[in-house]
C-alpha cells in the first residue's frame, strides 16, 4: 500500500463536537477557498441530525470563528459534505459506513474523539475491511503516561501499519514552529551558535491569560504537564534542538527529532514545580480538593554533544499575565569589556522565537547609549515578512489528505516524550497556589538558580 497517495473521502468522527466547530470546518473552509479540497466529506457522530442540519452547523461555525464567509465557496464545501449518525461502539454503524463509502478506496478516517474510543472505532473499522489503504488521524492525547501510550499502540497497531497513523499535534502545523528548521539550518548567523559554546541556557514560556473555563472535567483528570508540556512543548524543543536533517524524506525529520528525546534523561523530580490557580477548584467538573496543576515548571538536560550542559527550562500555565508562547536561547557572555569608561559585564545576547501571537524573530543586543549600555533589539514580524501563512489545522489536514506524514507525531517520539516525563508523574510534588494574573508560583524562579531567570516574554 502506497501511503502517501491522496485521499478520496474524509471521514470525521465526531463532526458535531468542539474541535469541529472550532476548527475543522474552519480549516475545511480555508482548504476550499484555496482549491485545495478535493474529496467528498462524510461527517459521522451520533447526533440525529441530517446532512442539511450538518450544513448549517457549518456554516455557523465558521462564521463564528469570524471569517468572512464567501458564498460561492461555502456551497462548494456544503456539496461535498453528507452525514451518517449513530453509534460508535456499534457494528450495525460501520456496515452503514460501508455502503456510504461507495467506491471510495483511500479514505481518512479522522477521529475527534475521546481517547478511549480510538480503540474500538479503529477495530470496528479493521473489521469491517474499511482500512487496507485508508489513513487514520487521531487528535491528542495519546495515552496518559508511558505504559498507556505503549497499549494504545500496540492496539492501533494490530488494525494498521504505523504509516497509517497520523497523531495530530496541532503545535507542528504552526507555522513558526515549521520555521524552526529553516531558521536555523538555512542561515549560518544562527547556525554557528546553535550550540552549547554559545548557549548558556534556553527558555520555553507558553503562557495563557484565561482559566480552564468551560473544560473543567476534561482538563482536571489531565493538567498542565500532560496537556502541554509531553505534547506541545517537546515537539517544539525537539525542533529547536535537533541536528539538520539530511533529506526532504518526512521520516528523516522524525528521526532526528526522536534523536533529541533519545538524548533526555527522564525529568528529576526535583527539578519540577507544579501550580494551581486560586480559584480553580470553583471551576465546574473539577473535583472538591483537586491536586491537579495549571501551571508547570521544570528543568531538563539533553545530554548530547550539541548540548550537554545547557539547561532547557519549560513553563507552561493557564491564568497568568499574558498569552504569550516563545523559545528563548539565552547566549554566553562576552568578556568584559575593558574598554568601557566603568569596565562591565554585558548584558547576554538573546534569540526568541515568538510562536503565539504574532510570530516573529528578535534578537536581543547591546549597544551604546550615552555612557552605558543598553539591550537593543532586533526583530522581525512573519505576518509582515512573509505573509499570512496556512493555519494549524489548515495545514494538518492537508497534508493528512494528501499522506504527508512529516508533521505527525510518530510511536516512538510519543513513546520517548512520556518516558521523558514519566517520573514527575509518577511522583508529583504538592502544588503550589498562585494568584490568577501573576507568572505562577515563585518556585519557579528557583529553578533557575544560578542561570539568568525567567525573562519577561517578547509581548
Ligand atoms: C491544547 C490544550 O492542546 O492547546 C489547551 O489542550 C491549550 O489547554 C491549547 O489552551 C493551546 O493551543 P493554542 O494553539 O491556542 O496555543
Amino acid at each position: 500500500m502506497s501511503t502517501s497517495e491522496p485521499a478520496d473521502l474524509l471521514v470525521i468522527f465526531g463532526i458535531t463536537g468542539d474541535l469541529a466547530r472550532k476548527m475543522t470546518f474552519r480549516a475545511l473552509y480555508r482548504l476550499e477557498r484555496r482549491k485545495l479540497l478535493d474529496c467528498p466529506i462524510l461527517g459521522v457522530a451520533s447526533d440525529d441530525i441530517g446532512t442539511a442540519e450538518l450544513v448549517s452547523q457549518a456554516r455557523e461555525a465558521i462564521t463564528a470563528t469570524g471569517e468572512d464567509l464567501d458564498d460561492a465557496v461555502f456551497a462548494r464545501l456544503a456539496e461535498r459534505l453528507s452525514y451518517l449518525s449513530g453509534d460508535v461502539t456499534d457494528d450495525a454503524l460501520y456496515h452503514r459506513l460501508a455502503q456510504k463509502m461507495g467506491q471510495a478506496r483511500r479514505p481518512l478516517f479522522y477521529l475527534e474523539m475521546p481517547p478511549s474510543l480510538f480503540g474500538p472505532i479503529v477495530e470496528h473499522l479493521g473489521a469491517a475491511g474499511l482500512v487496507d489503504r485508508a489513513r487514520v488521524a487521531v487528535e491528542k492525547p495519546f495515552g496518559h503516561d508511558l505504559a498507556s501510550a505503549r497499549e494504545l499502540n500496540a492496539r492501533l497497531h494490530r488494525v494498521l501499519a504505523e504509516e497509517q497513523i497520523l497523531r495530530v499535534d496541532h503545535f507542528l502545523g504552526k507555522e513558526p514552529v515549521i520555521e524552526l528548521e529553516y531558521l536555523r539550518f538555512a542561515n549560518l548567523a544562527l547556525a554557528e551558535i546553535w550550540d552549547r559554546r554559545s548557549v548558556s541556557a534556553v527558555q520555553i514560556t507558553m503562557a495563557e491569560d484565561f482559566g480552564v473555563e468551560d473544560r473543567g472535567s476534561f482538563y482536571d483528570a489531565v493538567g498542565a504537564l500532560r496537556d502541554v508540556v509531553q505534547n506541545h512543548l517537546l515537539q517544539v524543543l525537539a525542533l529547536v534542538a535537533m541536528e539538520p536533517p539530511t533529506s526532504a524524506d518526512g521520516d528523516e525529520l522524525r528521526d532526528k527529532k526522536v534523536e533529541v528525546f533519545r538524548a533526555i534523561p527522564p525529568i528529576d523530580v526535583a527539578h519540577y514545580v507544579r501550580g494551581q490557580y486560586d480559584g480553580y477548584a470553583d471551576v465546574p467538573g473539577v473535583a472538591d480538593g483537586s491536586q491537579t496543576e495549571t501551571f508547570t515548571a521544570l528543568r531538563l538536560e539533553i545530554d548530547n554533544w550539541r548540548w550537554a550542559g545547557v539547561p532547557v527550562f519549560l513553563r507552561a500555565g493557564k491564568a497568568l499575565p499574558e498569552r504569550v508562547t516563545e523559545v528563548r536561547l539565552v547566549l554566553r557572555r562576552t568578556p568584559r569589556l575593558a574598554f568601557l569608561p566603568h569596565p562591565t559585564r554585558v548584558a547576554p545576547n538573546q534569540i526568541v522565537l515568538r510562536i503565539d501571537p504574532d510570530p516573529g524573530l528578535q534578537v536581543q543586543l547591546s549597544a551604546l547609549a550615552g555612557d552605558t549600555l543598553r539591550p537593543v533589539p532586533l526583530q522581525s514580524l512573519f505576518s509582515e515578512q512573509l505573509g499570512e501563512p496556512l493555519r494549524p489545522y489548515e495545514r494538518l489536514l492537508h497534508n493528512a489528505l494528501t499522506g504527508d506524514r512529516a508533521l505527525f507525531a510518530r510511536q516512538d517520539a510519543v513513546e520517548e516524550t512520556w518516558r521523558i516525563v514519566q517520573p514527575l508523574l509518577d511522583a508529583p510534588p504538592p502544588v503550589h497556589r498562585y494568584p490568577r494574573g501573576s507568572w505562577g508560583p515563585p518556585a519557579a524562579g528557583d529553578l533557575l538558580h544560578g542561570h539568568l531567570g525567567w525573562q519577561p516574554p517578547w509581548l
